[in-house]
């Protein structure tokens, strides 16, 4: 086995997965606001964006080679509601954000969650009952015409993070009602009820008021794998174009498994808890920063993902 190994052209002619600037999508953190960018603290060197520095992000990935962004707000208190109707609000940060980007770069392909979270004063993907269970129909409505909102806003690819169950058809019938015939749709179709999430909500602003069972009465249970395969089928059938698995790291056989048993385009997501990870043991000098980033992002590869959202995706673009 040695032979492939002893010189470095030898094992890259043999390298079996390779990294490439067209697999990373960058997630950026917008606010209101102009030239301000405010520093998350359990995310070092990551920080919210006022529009118009979040368009000169969009610039430069672009010159990285970064084919996509993804957009998430951190919506201002006084506009959280019940039930987050600002997310359908066409001119929203959200929405600002879209349109400012596409005038400045139109080749950056942008994706926008779809999920009530940013904008509901519980912090909930979704619409609660009285007892203070996410009701799914009504949800799903919300998430109908927030989806029609980016549609109409110019965003490239829809990507439903809510995991409502009929959530895609839905969008889907929407879409093709409206003539968004070519609309992407990017299903957040495994996604873990995760406590590597936890810098992500402080970095929107939710989450700090989700009692009780948290966001496990919709999103998957870690102990399972045939339900997330479950999952990803129902997304496909009502009409996904590309699914993601989430969070990353801890969930490679979810991926393989995607990919193995499926077939379609699958996405990870290394979410803000790996990147908080990692970022704590380099700042520590415990692990060395690009070895470690370059292979995680190759392991992402390896198990069958078709590219990774990330928040290193800028850092390893300038590395590959
Ligand atoms: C919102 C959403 C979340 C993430 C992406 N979209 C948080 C959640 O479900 O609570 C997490 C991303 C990350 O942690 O980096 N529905």
């Amino acid at each position: 086995m040695r032979r492939l190994r002893r010189t470095s052209q030898i094992r890259e002619m043999v390298q079996e997965h390779r990294l490439d600037r067209s697999d990373l999508i960058w997630p950026l953190f917008v606010i209101d606001g102009v030239n301000q960018k405010q520093d998350i603290a359990s995310m070092p060197g990551v920080s919210r964006l006022t529009v118009d520095l979040a368009v000169d992000a969009a610039k430069k990935a672009l010159d990285l080679g970064i084919p996509a962004i993804a957009l998430f707000p951190k919506t201002e208190d006084s506009l959280k509601t019940e039930l987050g109707e600002e997310a359908i609000n066409p001119n929203n940060l959200i929405c600002k954000t879209v349109k400012a980007v596409k005038k400045a770069c139109p080749e950056i392909a942008i994706l926008c969650d779809v999920a009530l979270d940013p904008y509901t004063s519980h912090g909930h993907d979704g619409v609660l009952d009285k007892t203070g269970y996410v009701e799914n129909d009504r949800t799903v409505e919300m998430l109908v015409a927030q989806s029609k909102t980016l549609a109409d806003a110019g965003c490239d690819i829809i990507a439903p993070s809510d995991m409502m169950d009929g959530r895609i058809g839905a969008i889907r019938k929407m879409l093709e009602d409206n003539s968004y015939h070519n609309m992407l749709i990017m299903a957040y179709a495994a996604k873990y009820a995760s406590s590597f999430y936890g810098p992500f909500r402080d970095a929107v602003g939710a989450g700090k008021k989700l009692g009780g069972d948290g966001k496990q009465t919709y999103q998957l249970n870690p102990a399972n794998s045939d339900e997330a395969i479950r999952e990803i089928q129902a997304d496909i059938a009502e009409g996904a174009d590309m699914v993601m698995v989430k969070p990353g790291m801890p969930y490679l056989d979810i991926i393989r498994r995607c990919k193995d048993e499926l077939g379609y385009p699958c996405f990870a997501y290394q979410v803000s808890g790996e990147y908080a990870m990692l970022m704590a043991a380099f700042e520590q000098g415990w692990l060395s920063e690009e070895q470690t980033v370059m292979e995680v992002m190759m392991c992402f590869k390896r198990a069958g993902a078709s590219g990774i959202l990330t928040y290193f995706a800028p850092y390893v673009a300038a590395r590959l």
